[in-house]
């Protein structure tokens, strides 16, 4: 890193950032309020985030200083007294799922070197996600059929045996058509491209072997720290919607350029923290049981060149000072303890 070098407890500050947001968020899960359960995420976030001994500058986050007043892009995190890093917040990748309960809604940290993370205002990216088994196997310019085609050479596998995963929107449904006409096995999520992506670059988990299609551009930065650290591959383009081509020219991007993995985080010294908000395949959603709060997280970090597992138990009452722990997060919502 610039300046001061990483310090490796750095990822464990990035877990309990992730850490407190699933705690204090997970308590208004299915409450039909997307905004409420993630402005706990990012309040609990920014303030454990706060205590961290780093350089931070939120390259990817909740908007615009005049939109979004925390955890906005340009605002600095940490201690300022350690290395600069960039730093990519999604305190809940799946509101809409934490809002409605449902499966596989995660908190994410990622950072890298300062200056190293890719970032733009175009909303979505069309992306193409593999594990180290598919790495140098992918093309966002070749058709789908010759993507799953050269993987599945690479991994040894029929076509028949790879599966893809990719997000349910319309305008995914054109790849969908092929992939099935094709003979691959295709699995629709509703919600979580962050998790998804990462399931693909993961070799542990053969669930998923390739992750395609059009999401979020952000989600898209995020992910390529993990899949950098997992030793995977990706690339992606940007796609514009109506009136983005201004944006790009006014970013200087050129929205046709193929956005490999060294494009999206520049720096080999990158890591991501995520813990579970909603019980999904990723991770285990938080539960609440006699005052304590039990969570499951995932580190993944080049800087020590691991990938760990880490099952918590935390006392709620180290969580008191945030509204939503106390039932308070919104004025009609009283806690009930039996
Ligand atoms: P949010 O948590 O912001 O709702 O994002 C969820 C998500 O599914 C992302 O994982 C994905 O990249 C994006 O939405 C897709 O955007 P859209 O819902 O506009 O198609």
């Amino acid at each position: 890193m610039k300046g001061r070098r990483i310090d490796a407890r750095v990822e464990l500050e990035f877990l309990r950032a992730t850490e407190a947001a699933a705690i204090v968020s997970g308590k208004l899960v299915g409450r039909g309020d997307k905004n409420a359960v993630d402005q706990a995420a990012v309040d609990a976030m920014r303030s454990v985030l706060g205590e961290v001994d780093i350089d931070g500058l939120v390259v990817i986050g909740e908007g615009e200083k005049d939109e979004a007043p925390m955890l906005y892009i340009g605002e600095h995190v940490g201690t300022g007294d350690g290395p600069a890093m960039d730093v990519a917040v999604d305190p809940i990748d799946g509101t809409t799922l934490a809002s409605k309960g449902g499966h596989g809604a995660i908190s994410v940290v990622a950072a890298a070197e300062r200056g190293s993370l890719f970032h733009t205002h175009i909303a979505y990216m069309d992306k193409i996600i593999v594990g180290p088994a598919g790495r140098g196997h992918i093309s966002i310019e070749a058709s789908v059929e010759d993507n799953v085609r050269s993987v599945a050479k690479a991994m040894g596998r029929p076509v028949t045996e790879i599966t893809v995963a990719l997000l349910e929107r319309d305008r995914n449904n054109e790849k969908v058509r092929r992939l099935r006409e094709f003979g691959a096995r295709v699995r629709l999520f509703g919600d979580g491209d962050v998790a998804n992506g990462i399931i693909a670059a993961l070799e542990e988990r053969s669930r998923i072997d390739m992750l395609m299609g059009i999401g979020g551009a952000t989600e898209g930065v995020v992910t390529a720290c993990a899949v950098k650290c997992l030793g995977g591959d990706m690339q992606c383009r940007l796609w514009l919607r109506e009136g983005e081509e201004e944006v790009a020219r006014e970013e200087g991007i050129d929205p046709n350029k193929v956005l490999t993995l060294d494009d999206l985080c520049r720096s080999d010294l990158a890591m991501l923290a995520a813990t579970g908000v909603t019980d999904g395949e990723f991770l285990q959603g938080v539960s609440y049981v006699r005052g304590h709060a039990y969570t499951q997280s995932i580190i993944i970090s080049s800087l020590t060149d691991t990938m760990r597992m880490v099952d918590g138990k935390h006392d709620l009452r180290s969580f008191s000072s945030f509204p939503s722990v106390n039932g308070q997060a919104t004025s009609h919502v009283k806690e009930h303890v039996v």
